[in-house]
């Protein structure tokens, strides 16, 4: 990706202050390649240098209403100038906490948190809490966040390092994790029911709690087959296990009531974050009746200096408010009913195999033979091609994430005009891929 000579400038001070000219590593696309932006407006963002992208990053998914919305802005922007936190509950916290239950619907309390890493953090510590019991089953390819209880077998994974399907074994995503934090956690491919239930068979009498992503939104956006979701329901209900949906990518996003509404299975606890707030640091646990008569027992710590302040809070509540009564979903649904079917479209042209998978809120192209159903079929995944297809649609100003497992995210911003110029740019660039293919490069080689 050709960055102009402003942007370049930008990320050489970036560079300078901060480690890789990035504040979270999963903005680095390499020396040569990592973008600089100087703002957003609606579906579109702008580089140091003035180019303008459709942007389908949204952040990694918070934007559900676009950049700078004003609504939200403005009501943040008075929050803000009455104060943000106090160390006491405050009237805006109550009213966004109000908000987001009576979205949800189902939950019968929850509390703000700041980021989904404190959230998912949070929630595991209260099922172990509550259950009195260690060990946690997540799914291979999911990403909790960043805290050490959570940091295996993400989308980052070898599939080589993962072991045998039938007992895999959890790979610890980064340095600085003590060896021991592993005999905490077991790992399973998603969708497998059978397999959870001969793991139930095992250790169900172990475990404190199953997280999932409830739809694989850190791989493709790979949906839940049915039954999968009611299965752990049920072993979760049979075995004294508590059942925690990571909503923080689905939350808000796939209608007002997430992948609960979406799916019809109802958690323990959930976590959100991302879409709740329109890209303001805002996240919140979710519990049911049980888990909030555990928790008032006393005992579980959970705390947070910022958690609730009025700036997050009055971010949920606008962002709620616009989402309740806009046509918002309406809007993402239209522009990515409309977008997986072109793409599908152009693979089908050109006779390549792959498909689209997800949802239009939030979907991912897979270049390869079949459907993914779990994080190991990305090995099928020609995220080379994928990867050039994507870098060679950024040179033409259209911004999806390159890295091949992370999906697009559609806003209310995005037009049909949006729409129409992304599947323009998605068949030249694929093209151009295509005829160039044995010479790649990724994003982040050096040419
Ligand atoms: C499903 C899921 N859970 C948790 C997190 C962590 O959230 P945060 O980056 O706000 O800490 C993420 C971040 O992408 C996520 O996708």
């Amino acid at each position: 990706m050709p960055r102009g000579p402003k942007t370049t400038e930008w990320f050489e001070r970036a560079r300078k202050v901060m480690v890789h000219g990035v504040s979270s590593g999963f903005r680095y696309w390499g020396e040569h390649d990592t973008p600089v932006v100087a703002a957003g407006k609606g579906a579109h963002i702008w580089d140091m240098d003035g180019r303008r992208y459709i942007d389908y990053q949204l952040g990694f998914g918070p934007v559900i209403l676009g950049h700078g919305d004003e609504y939200v802005v403005e009501r943040v922007c008075r929050a803000a100038s009455q104060g943000t936190v106090f160390a006491l509950t405050q009237q805006i916290e109550v009213e966004a906490a109000e908000k987001v239950m009576s979205a949800l619907k189902w939950p019968a309390a929850m509390r703000f948190t700041n980021t989904g890493t404190e959230a998912t953090m949070h929630a595991i510590r209260l099922a172990r809490g509550w259950g009195a019991r260690d060990l946690i089953l997540k799914f291979e390819g999911a990403y909790h966040g960043a805290h050490d209880y959570v940091l295996y077998s993400t989308a980052g994974a070898p599939a080589a390092h993962l072991g045998s399907r039938l007992r895999p074994v959890p790979w610890q995503a980064s340095s600085g994790i003590p060896d021991s934090i592993r005999t905490f956690i077991a790992t399973l491919p998603y969708n497998d029911t059978e397999l959870v239930e001969e793991f139930f068979d095992d250790h169900g009498h172990e475990l404190a709690a199953v997280i999932v992503e409830p739809m694989a939104g850190n791989f493709l956006g790979v949906l839940p087959e049915p039954g999968f979701l009611e299965t752990l329901r049920r072993l979760c209900d049979e075995n004294e296990v508590v059942l925690i949906f990571d909503e923080v990518k689905t939350g808000f996003r796939l209608g007002l009531g997430g992948a609960v509404e979406a799916f019809g299975v109802v958690p323990d606890l959930a976590t959100y974050a991302k879409a709740m707030g329109n890209g303001f640091p805002v996240a919140a646990i979710a519990l049911s009746e049980k888990m909030v008569e555990g928790w008032a027992m006393g005992g579980i710590t959970q705390a947070g200096t910022y958690s609730g302040n009025s700036v997050a809070a009055a971010a949920a509540l606008a962002t709620i408010e616009r989402l309740e009564e806009g046509d918002a979903y309406d809007r993402i649904e239209k522009a990515g009913t409309a977008l997986m079917a072109g793409i599908r479209a152009i693979l089908d042209e050109r006779g390549y195999p792959g498909c689209v998978v997800g949802h239009p809120a939030m979907f991912s192209v897979f270049f390869g033979e079949g459907t993914p159903r779990e994080y190991r079929d990305l090995v099928r995944h020609d995220a080379r091609v994928y990867n050039a297809t994507i870098m060679a649609m950024i040179d033409r100003g259209v911004m999806p994430c390159p890295d091949a497992r992370e999906p697009w995210f559609i806003c209310a911003a995005h037009s049909e005009e949006d729409v129409t110029r992304t599947l323009e740019v998605f068949s030249d660039a694929f093209d151009e891929t295509l005829a160039r293919a044995g010479s790649l490069r990724s994003v982040g080689e050096d040419e």
